[in-house]
Order: C-alpha cells, then structure tokens, then sequence
C-alpha cells in the first residue's frame, strides 16, 4: 500500500514547475491529485499525464470567486480534502524600492500571499474534516531571508512563512499540519524570468547570473520540482504525523536554519 492511497490532494499552480513535480510525486503514493492552474490547458495536459486518478481546474488562487469554484468543483467531484499544496506564485520584477509601483508590489502580494490566504480559507473545513490533514505552502528561500530589489517578493513569501506557523497553532487542535517548503534555485520558468531581469540589471549574460546563483548552493546544483516533491509527498504522509509549523529548506544547503 503507498503512502497516500485514498487521499484527495489539491495543488495549486500544479500544471508545471515545482508543482507539476509536487503533483507527481504525490500521485505516484496514490493520492488522486486535483491540478488547479491559471493555465487550464496546461492544467488538463499535466492531469492526464499523471497516474491513477487526477482532476483538473482553472483556477486563479488571487480571485476569491475563482477559488471558491474550485472548491465547489472538488467537492462536487471528490468529496473531502486530505491535502492542500499552497503553490502557485509569480517571480518579481526586480526594481529599486524608490522606483517600485503599486501595481507592481500588488500583483505579487495578490496571487503569492493573498492566494494562499484565500484557497486556505476554502480548504480548511474539509481538510479539517479529513482524518489526515496537511496544508503545505510553498514558500522560498527568501521567505526566511532578505534579498536586494525584490522587496515585493520577499514580502510575499515571507507572508507564507508565518501564513504557515499561525495556520499550524490555529489548526493543531483539529489534527492538521501545516509545514512550508523553502526551495532554492530552480530552472523554472518563474526562475528564467527573474534571471533575465536580473542579467539586464547588472548588464551581464544570463549564463553568468545562472552561475552566479549556482555558486551560491554549497551542493554546487539546481534544485529540482521533484526534490521538492519528495518533500511535499513526505509532509504529507502519516510519517510526518508529528510535524508542524516548520520551515523544510530544499535549497541544496543555501539556507543552513
Ligand atoms: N523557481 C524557483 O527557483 C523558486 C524558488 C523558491 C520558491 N519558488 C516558488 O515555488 C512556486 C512555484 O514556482 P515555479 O518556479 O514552479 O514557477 P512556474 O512559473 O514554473 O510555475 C508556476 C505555476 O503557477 C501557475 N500560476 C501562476 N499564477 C497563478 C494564479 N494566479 N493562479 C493559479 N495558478 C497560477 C502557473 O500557470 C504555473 O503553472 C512559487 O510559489 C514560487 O514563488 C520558486
């Protein structure tokens, strides 16, 4: 029997990067894993790629309508939630702090931390229904640590962190765990992003700011959406029935607290 034959999982932003490994790996310890991406083609594309049962919706985790759909959907099609991945973000546009915009500091703060607010506020009486429940939110390294020029982002995963340790007070008493997974430096569409901006920035190659990011990771390499599934797949398994409010770095050792 795997880990979490029987369980219902629900991932945000789980069509591709960490997510679509975090939809893997949990799939592959039978939970039946429900995809909820602002991309639904990607969405539906990743679903029927992943073994046993899966299930996927648009989904966009900063609109509370959006959200609130998805859970109906769930619901409707699945019944209760063992496990809800808290995901689905967006990369910043590095800028000064004197220069930043509203709009820009917004559109981070809206889908990275008030998304996770708002699919937690829609998932937590079913998970707290489960007999198994976990919520993992992704958050980063920099969600424990300042960076120079993405203040907004920092912020935002900041905001998981203690999302994560007042979620895990407030649901213990129900049997819930609530754990965030800081991840380093991935080659995911999110990451190219940041690179080229920050490669413009400093006015060198990409190849260099790449090598720059890997120099920093004492094991001397990218991390991958699957090391951080294995991670989320563990949390979320009865081994892990003792953990709670706590920061899994997986990062290759950037981040040694
Ligand atoms: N890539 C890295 O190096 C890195 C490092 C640390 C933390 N993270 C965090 O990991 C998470 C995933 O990042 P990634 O690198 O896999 O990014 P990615 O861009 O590869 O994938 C993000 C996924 O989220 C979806 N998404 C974006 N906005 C959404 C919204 N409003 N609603 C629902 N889905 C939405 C996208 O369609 C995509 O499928 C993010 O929270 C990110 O901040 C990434």
């Amino acid at each position: 029997m795997a880990d979490l034959d029987g369980r219902v999982a629900v991932v945000t932003g789980g069509a591709k990067g960490i997510g679509a490994g975090i939809s893997e790996c949990l799939a592959e310890q039978g939970a039946t894993v429900v995809v909820a991406d602002i991309d639904g083609a990607a969405a539906e594309e990743h679903a029927a790629a992943l073994p046993g049962r899966s299930l996927a919706v648009a989904t966009d985790v900063s609109k509370a309508d959006s959200v609130a759909a998805l859970a109906k959907a769930v619901a409707d099609e699945l019944g209760t939630v063992d496990i809800l991945v808290n995901n689905a973000g967006v990369g910043p546009i590095p800028t000064p702090v004197q220069d930043m915009g509203e709009d820009e500091w917004d559109r981070v703060m809206d889908i990275n931390a008030r998304g996770v607010f708002l699919c937690s506020r829609a998932f937590v009486p079913s998970v707290i229904e489960s007999d198994h429940g976990r919520i993992i939110n992704i958050s980063s390294i920099v969600g424990q640590t300042g960076f120079a020029l993405v203040i907004q982002y920092v912020a935002s995963k900041f905001a998981v962190t203690g999302m994560t340790q007042s979620l895990a007070k407030e649901l213990a008493p129900h049997g819930v765990t609530v754990n965030s997974i800081h991840p380093g430096i991935l080659e995911t569409e999110l990451h190219g992003g940041v690179v080229k901006l920050f490669s413009a920035i400093q006015g060198q190659s990409e190849e260099a700011t790449w090598d720059w990011f890997r120099a920093e990771i004492p094991l001397g390499r990218f991390q991958t959406p699957r090391d951080c599934g294995e991670m989320a797949a563990f949390l979320a398994s009865d081994r892990a029935h003792n953990l709670t409010g706590a920061a899994f770095n997986v990062d290759g050792g950037w981040e040694m607290h």
